[in-house]
């Protein structure tokens, strides 16, 4: 492996970040399992016993509602002989973890419970109250608005410092309830990207691309709401969410991204998403009268489509929908991409956001689908011995930097990209 200060300049990279599976080994131990990563939604686990099972880095772990209410996050493996105490995705464990091997007991709180034909042991280092028969527990569990997260290290920013102002994510979905809070839709679109988990990150909040890479479905939704309006219809908001992929470069250029300190950024708002019908009426009446115009309006006003929280979540707050990336090896990378119900709205108001969901993710899309095809080819393309750069000249210089943020002044700008990977080399240890 190259010295990192080789691999990343201010404005380009080598492609072997995407490719050398040595580098992605440093990304697991120097990145996934120190920083603070997304596990799941409190509503995921409601009851005692409640469990979700979630990759960090390279470990496999569970998320588990204890018998006091609190919800930690364990390592999936049992301390006798390593065999992962939850074979499957989710469920409900009961008071008790029990290994399907030689049925070690555990509690919810990972503590060992009980040990079958204790005699076996007597006279031999393994007694009951070693630490060492017992679950470990990740060594920092926090949340944040009801969003869990676990770090590996027990050392490193909280939570809190760790996400900086990229928190806004969190705000921004929950704020949009006249409860203040989400609950998640237990049932998420898996994807496996068979490219480098970047490649995604940097997408996010790419601009230049929409109207190439989703040109096709964006003309085609843009024709039938043109027709729609000419008939005096109408047109129902999910065209509006297809055809503004279609936008001219001049519209992307006017949407600014915010590029914040450790990788994180927003792309701004760029659709309309308040319609005057009954339902929007009625539920920012009910947003009225729960917060008081004034603060209602700040919270619906908000600009923001995107927010990145670097490197492995993606957050479309005003839709609710997160997408969070499970890194599998350098060219493949499992995304999640959850959805929540805003509480206290009504069904009409979360099948709008439940359209843009599917529309940009489900395998019946075209928007998810021209993406994945991108990166795939991206993958192919920095495999090759075609080339051995990969360009983020893209307004480099002209953007503006206050105190750590750069603000594009073009939607285009490869700020994003650029600032990404100043989080990444700082992550790895060198400054480019
Ligand atoms: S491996 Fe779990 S009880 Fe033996
Ligand atoms: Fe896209």
């Amino acid at each position: 492996m190259q010295p990192l200060n080789q691999l990343v300049e201010a404005d380009r990279v080598h492609r072997s970040v995407y490719t050398d599976p040595a580098i992605f080994d440093r990304e697991m131990t120097d990145i996934w399992e120190k920083i603070w990563v997304y596990c799941g939604h409190e509503s995921q686990v409601k009851k005692t016993g409640d469990f979700h099972t979630v990759q960090i880095g390279r470990q496999p772990m569970i998320m588990v509602r204890g018998s006091d209410g609190r919800v930690r996050v364990l390592y999936n493996r049992c301390p006798h002989r390593g065999v992962q105490l939850c074979g499957s995705r989710q469920g409900n464990t009961g008071s008790t973890f029990v290994c399907s091997y030689h049925a070690w007991t555990f509690h919810l709180d990972g503590r060992v419970k009980g040990i079958p034909l204790p005699h076996g042991y007597d006279g031999t280092r393994l007694t009951q109250d070693n630490p060492d028969c017992s679950m470990k527990a990740a060594a920092r569990v926090d949340s944040y608005r009801g969003f869990v997260f676990a770090s590996l290290s027990a050392d490193g920013p909280t939570l809190l410092e760790f996400l900086g102002d990229a928190r806004i994510a969190f705000d921004d979905m929950c704020d949009r309830s006249p409860e203040g809070e989400v609950e998640i839709v237990p049932l998420c679109h898996r994807v496996v990207q068979q490219s480098n988990w970047k490649f995604f990150m940097e997408n996010q909040l790419d601009a230049l691309h929409p109207s190439v890479t989703h040109q096709s479905t964006g003309i085609a939704a843009g024709r039938v709401e043109r027709k729609l309006q000419q008939a005096g219809e109408t047109p129902p908001l999910y065209y509006h969410y297809l055809s503004t992929f279609a936008s001219s470069f001049d519209q992307w250029d006017s949407v600014q991204t915010v590029n914040f300190p450790r990788g994180h950024g927003i792309l701004k708002g760029y659709m309309g998403l308040r319609p005057d019908d009954v339902d929007t009426q009625e539920y920012v009446a009910g947003m009225y009268r729960a917060y008081g115009e004034k603060r209602a309006e700040e919270f619906l006003g908000r600009s923001i489509h995107h927010v990145l929280v670097y490197p492995y979540l993606s957050v479309q707050s005003p839709l609710q929908q997160l997408r969070v990336l499970r890194p599998i090896a350098p060219n493949k990378t499992l995304s999640e991409i959850w959805h929540f119900r805003l509480k206290g709205v009504s069904q009409a108001i979360y099948r709008r956001a439940l359209w843009y969901y599917n529309l940009v993710n489900s395998p019946a899309t075209l928007i998810n689908a021209d993406d994945l095809e991108n990166w795939t080819k991206g993958q192919l393309g920095l495999e090759s011995n075609g080339g051995d750069w990969v360009s983020f000249h893209r307004q480099f210089g002209r953007d503006t930097i206050e105190e750590g943020v750069s603000y594009s002044n073009c939607g285009t700008s490869e700020v994003v990209m650029r600032n990404q990977f100043k989080a990444w080399a700082q992550y790895l240890g060198s400054q480019p």
